[in-house]
């Protein structure tokens, strides 16, 4: 454990060296990779007990490029849990909490207006993050924090096919994030598999490109 985590720690012994004491650091943990043989929950609250001190906020997260599990959970949880279904990684924070004073925040699945202030006000968090509905529902943002849109809803892609989810969803945004960076209007009317193929056609292009400069 302490040989995996000795990268991070260097990383943010370098960084408050750099930035100095006043300055905010802020690290996003997976708290699992959900992969065989992987990072476990108990790993990533061993990590936890060690970054004591060193960092300002804590942001929980959790899988991989080759598991997204964000982009996926919330069909599948949202059955039996409700509350697991709006916020994937809370019941992980609360093992946090138990363990750690660190200002806490969770992103992944945040949606409605009254939980996101539920978990604010009674403590369970102390930061929220949002990631795909302030991508595609960027004219309801001012609204959904005034109180008067009470979901933030993201758009879904799904093909249909398991292996292929989290790349649609994945290639979706990715390509509207490089829209918008541009300047320009969001593309919603992707389709499935054109979403799931974006993002190796858009390396390869970047690669290609490279190699022809
Ligand atoms: C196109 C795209 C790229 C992302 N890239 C990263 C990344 O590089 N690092 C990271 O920690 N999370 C990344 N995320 C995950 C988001 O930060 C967020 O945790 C996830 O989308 C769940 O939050 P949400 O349900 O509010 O969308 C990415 C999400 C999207 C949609």
């Amino acid at each position: 454990m302490e040989n995996r985590c000795r990268f991070l720690k260097r990383i943010l012994q370098q960084s408050r060296k750099l930035v100095g004491l006043d300055f905010p650091m802020a690290l996003k943990l997976n708290s699992s990779d959900f992969q065989r043989g992987g990072f476990s929950e108990e790993e990533s609250l061993g990590v936890v007990k060690m970054l004591d001190g060193h960092i300002d906020l804590l942001e929980i997260s959790g899988g991989t490029y080759e598991k997204m599990v964000v982009f996926l959970m919330n069909d599948e949880s949202s059955k039996d849990n409700a509350r697991k279904g709006e916020a994937y990684f809370i019941d992980f924070a609360h093992r946090v909490r138990s363990i750690s004073n660190v200002p806490l925040m969770v992103t992944g699945g945040f949606r409605s207006f009254t939980f996101c202030n539920q978990v604010l006000e009674n403590g369970e968090l102390d930061l929220l993050g949002m990631a795909r509905p302030f991508i595609t529902n960027g004219n309801d943002i001012k609204g959904f924090i005034a109180g008067e849109v009470p979901k933030l809803k993201n758009l879904v892609m799904r093909t249909g096919i398991k292996q292929f989810e989290d790349a649609a969803e994945g290639g979706f945004y990715a390509r509207q994030l490089l829209r918008l960076a541009k300047g320009k209007e969001l593309k919603l009317n992707m389709s499935p598999t054109w979403s799931s193929n974006f993002l190796i056609l858009h390396e390869l292009k970047k690669a290609l490109a490279k190699k022809l400069a």
